[in-house]
């Protein structure tokens, strides 16, 4: 008896890995939430579904009872997934999961899968590090509460590019604070619904894309690679 926590990619189902499709066909039941590209699920039409996702932007399920429903399945099906939107350990919750499984004794396995993170920018054409322009990138929450006290997100990271996940609704806020320590004029470029047919580019600077339309999901991408993308891009 197994829970496997296996990583769906980040939108498109083909970017899904080999060894997830494979664990995917032997499930009695998925276990799934909304970013998790729901075409994914036809590889096995048989297994018992459950969404955990959110509904009105509200989650459906807290983390408490997502936890208590994959022990509960984990105890009486031979093989259960956990299917998650991206990479199960990127903002993802995968490690809170893990942790519940263990307290339980119930075996798992984690199956990697592409995170938005990467995978988004890289399907485009767009190089997170490109050598004499970014040597370094750091992956950043945008969803912390900009007036939480004791905050962790600081902004005043030292990679060259930054990639923020879950930055829409705090987009204003983030972008004055990550312009004390970057140029005003530093390209960004937002991805909506990336590597899906209804994906979306947009173009500004750290002192304009706050004021774009921008819908959800979406990741941020700041720094001197957004103009190679722009180069790359035109071919
Ligand atoms: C809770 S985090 C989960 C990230 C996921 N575990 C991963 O590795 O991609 C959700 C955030 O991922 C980003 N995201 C996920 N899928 C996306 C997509 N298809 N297009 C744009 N952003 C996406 C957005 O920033 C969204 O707010």
């Amino acid at each position: 008896m197994t829970v496997y926590l296996v990583g769906a990619g980040p939108g498109d189902p083909e970017l899904i890995t080999l060894k997830g499709v494979n664990v995917l066909k032997k499930a009695d039941v998925i276990i799934y939430d909304n970013l998790a590209n729901e075409e994914i699920l036809k590889h096995n039409i048989n297994a018992k579904k459950i969404y955990v996702g959110k509904k009105a932007g509200k989650h459906y399920k807290t983390q408490d009872e997502i936890n208590e429903i994959l022990i509960k399945e984990g105890k009486i099906n031979e093989n259960v997934v956990r299917l998650k939107g991206g990479d199960p350990f990127v903002f993802g919750r995968g490690g809170e999961e893990i942790l519940a499984l263990i307290e339980d004794s119930i075996s798992f396995e984690i199956i990697p899968g592409i995170s938005s993170a990467i995978g988004i920018p890289t399907s485009l054409g767009l190089p997170v590090s490109h050598r004499a322009v970014a040597t370094s990138f750091t992956v950043i929450t945008g969803h912390e509460d900009p007036k939480k006290k004791d905050k962790q997100v600081k902004w005043d990271y030292t990679a060259d590019t930054l990639i923020v996940l879950m930055g829409v609704g705090n987009i204003r806020e983030n972008t004055k604070e990550i312009m004390k320590y970057r140029r005003e004029d530093t390209p960004v470029c937002v991805i909506e619904n990336g590597t899906l047919s209804n994906e979306k580019i947009i173009f500004g600077t750290l002192s304009n894309i706050g004021d774009k339309k921008i819908n959800t999901p979406a990741i941020l991408v700041v720094g001197d690679v957004v103009d190679i993308y722009k180069m790359i891009k035109d071919y």
